[in-house]
């Protein structure tokens, strides 16, 4: 199926949703009771998203804000109410049917929140070519739109291009734990469903990286549904654009400070490609620096200027995390952990190795660590047996190789 026989059915598929008031699937986490006391009926009845983009503390106020496929408007509305009267929101959408219940939703909204005018733009556009300037754009989000886009890496640049420097993303869409047949990316119906189109999770979180996003990390995640063993699921990601686009970082390579991680993982590798073992005081340059002080990374670093390199902190140290799995057997449950945050690679204590997006089986006993709170902001769990398993009980030491 070429790329514009595929637009052009999702057009025509949520034209109709927009004619028939419907609601393909129902976004969780909305505090729907809420949004009806300021968003008209028409927009909430076609909410179609697969997260709360808006949400989440993710949008600050005055800001510029971009929602890519807005349809009928809910998360641009919400953003208005949390930008307040002095920031600004664009909704971007392809389907004229959707521009035009958000556009004549918008005016009621600015009433009821009170403004004297409303500080909402719906225009019409494709996420592949943004009707926005360039770095005009503080945040961008979207909301199960990316996955029916047949070039995601173009939509990619595109959200990279339109961001400020220093700006961010936070984004909602379906991503898949293992790459999608060619029999479902041709399956027209399940592609406007929001289903064919999603990437596996490993190669969504790379082309985000490949153009140029940092800090990518995980926010919320859920499972979305299963066809024919594939699992896909419910993603919020965020990054952050720290540089323009192929631009060389004129502070790369200039020392700044010194850095060492914290933990839980015993090592681990950041966007940059750059090792830090837990405990190891390293010098790192301004642009290391510069990343490692982003919200998302702060948790698990500390800084220093005095003259630390080469330093070790003991793993008892009580300034580093360090979770080994308890002394007792594990099971196999059909539990997958998909890492989703921050770092390319990374180790656990007992011997697992993570690529940045791809599953791998784990037993209960690891299930155990990585359900911990220093874990858990970094994985995804996902149970991948089709009905409930009683596996048996491997005996094995925090040190073994068994698990
Ligand atoms: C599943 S709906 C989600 C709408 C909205 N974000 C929400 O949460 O209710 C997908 C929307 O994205 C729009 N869309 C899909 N692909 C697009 C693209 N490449 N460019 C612009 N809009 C697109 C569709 O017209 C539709 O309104």
């Amino acid at each position: 199926m070429s790329d514009s026989s595929l637009t052009q059915s999702v057009i025509e598929r949520y034209a109709s949703v927009a004619r028939k008031g419907e609601q393909l699937c129902v976004p969780d986490g909305y505090d729907m009771e809420a949004l009806a006391t300021y968003i008209p009926q028409p927009v909430l009845q076609i909410a179609n998203g697969c997260g709360v983009p808006v949400g989440l503390g993710t949008v600050r106020a005055g800001e510029t804000v971009l929602d890519v496929g807005s349809g009928g408007g809910i998360d641009c509305f919400e953003a208005s109410r949390l930008t307040g009267k002095d920031g600004f929101v664009i909704g971007v959408d392809m389907t004229d049917e959707m521009l035009e219940i958000a556009r004549n939703s918008a005016a009621a909204v600015a009433v009821n929140l009170g403004y004297a005018q409303s500080n909402v733009e719906f225009r019409k556009g494709r996420a592949e070519k943004l009707p926005v300037d360039d770095q005009t754009i503080d945040l961008i989000i979207s909301n199960c739109v990316i996955n029916l886009a047949p070039d995601k890496q173009r939509v990619f640049q595109e959200i990279y291009r339109a961001l400020k420097i220093g700006g961010r993303f936070t984004i909602s869409d379906v991503v898949a734990d293992t790459s999608i047949p060619n029999y479902l990316l041709n399956d027209q119906e399940r592609w406007g469903a929001c289903l064919s189109g999603a990437m596996y999770t490993r190669d969504y979180l790379r082309t985000i990286r490949a153009t140029g996003f940092v800090g990518v990390h995980q926010v919320n995640v859920a499972p979305w549904g299963t066809i024919d063993g594939v699992h896909f699921s419910a993603l919020t990601v965020t990054g952050y654009k720290v540089a323009a686009p192929n631009s060389f970082f004129p502070n790369e390579g200039i020392f700044s400070e010194y850095a060492v991680f914290k933990g839980p993982f015993k090592w681990v590798v950041d966007e940059y490609g750059q090792t830090f073992v837990r405990g190891l005081w390293r010098k790192i340059d301004q642009k290391t620096s510069d990343l490692l002080h982003l919200e998302p990374f702060r948790p698990w670093f500390l800084f220093s200027n005095d003259k630390v390199l080469g330093k070790m902190l003991n793993d008892d140290d009580p300034e580093l995390l360090q979770i080994l799995p308890a002394d007792k057997p594990c099971e196999w449950k059909g539990n997958f952990a998909t890492m989703t945050s921050l770092f390319e690679r990374a180790e656990d204590d007992d011997h697992h190795q993570f690529e940045s997006g791809v599953p791998i089986e784990i037993c209960s006993k690891t299930d155990d660590v990585l359900a911990t709170s220093q874990y858990a902001p970094f994985f995804y769990i996902l149970n991948r047996a089709q009905q409930p398993v009683s596996s048996e009980a491997v005996a094995c030491s925090p040190n073994g190789e068994c698990c």
